[in-house]
């Protein structure tokens, strides 16, 4: 393409930080906001005072890209091949409401419906991952990802493994969900078999970023969205990681599956993945 991805890749670095500043200085706030879905689908002024601070930035500087983001999204609307910008304000909003730092800005940029440029800013650490398809990740723009060389990955059970609740809390995809995370917690009964531990820790882009970076081996979940991902996987596949599907066997879902499984870089990905899909009970419908 004749876009210069490294100037994009620039503004967004700029508006994601000046966003960040709003975040950090805001009174999280449900009131007169609430819940989308259900009482722990949560949403605060900030997440939508900080969604039109954005779109209005990348829309005067990029007027001819589009735009999708959590707060705007509407049933039925779809990603194409277009250059998108997809924005999620504040991926962790039950985290922020609880003023629990693990929140991050997660920005991307979707060409030909691929992960072409993520940003990912916890403003409260100020820590910033970032990269562009074909260029390497990076860590606050100075430490290549991952941060050390990747150990092969063993077996399942020598993993340490992020899963999320998400807002749905009933029906079938809920049950596999917990079928699945008692699998991977329980002792199997020769005695071994368990993950070195489940980790549930509210944001998927932040997850992503971990899995790059090999502070997590796994993250699997399935409902969150494009928004929580898009970002998170350039930077995911950048350092070497995989992105799979949550549901066993479809190795190359969609940017807008719902549906999805980060494996870090390291030798021995594909096994590691097919073990974890040989646990998963059921099927999610999701997606
Ligand atoms: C949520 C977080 C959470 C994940 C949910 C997402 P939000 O994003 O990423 O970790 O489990 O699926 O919806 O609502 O805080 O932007």
């Amino acid at each position: 393409t004749d876009l210069n991805l490294h100037e994009i890749h620039d503004f967004m670095i700029e508006i994601a930080r000046k966003a960040g500043e709003r975040i950090v200085s805001a009174t999280p706030s449900t009131q007169g906001v609430g819940n989308k879905k259900n009482s722990v689908d949560l949403v605060t002024e900030t997440d939508q005072a900080v969604e039109k601070l954005i779109s209005t930035s990348l829309h005067e500087k990029y007027p001819t890209f589009a735009f999708m983001g959590e707060e705007t999204y509407k049933p039925g609307d779809k990603l194409n091949e277009a250059p998108t910008f997809i924005l999620d304000p504040i991926d962790g909003t039950t985290n922020f409401v609880h003023r629990h730092s693990y929140v991050s800005i997660s920005l991307g940029l979707s060409l030909n419906l691929t992960p072409t440029i993520g940003i990912v800013y916890n403003p409260f650490t100020s820590t910033l991952y970032s990269a562009i398809r074909g260029q390497g990740a990076y860590l606050n723009q100075s430490e290549k990802l991952p941060l050390s060389p990747p150990t092969p990955l063993e077996t399942l059970n020598s993993c340490l493994v992020a899963v999320e609740w998400g807002s749905d809390r009933s029906g079938n995809d809920f049950a596999v969900k917990s079928k699945t995370f008692a699998k991977l917690a329980a002792t199997k009964e020769d005695g071994g078999g368990m993950v070195h531990g489940l980790r549930s820790l509210g944001s998927a882009a932040l997850n992503l970023c971990a899995v790059a970076s090999g502070s997590l081996d796994i993250y699997w979940e399935a409902g969150c969205w494009a928004w929580d991902v898009c970002a998170g996987w350039c930077i995911l596949k950048e350092a070497g990681g995989m992105m799979v599907d949550a549901n066993p066997g479809n190795w190359e879902p969609r940017i807008d599956e719902r549906r999805y499984m980060a494996v870090r870089g390291g030798e021995g990905q594909r096994e590691v993945i097919k073990e974890f899909w040989s646990l998963v009970e059921g099927k999610f419908e999701v997606g």
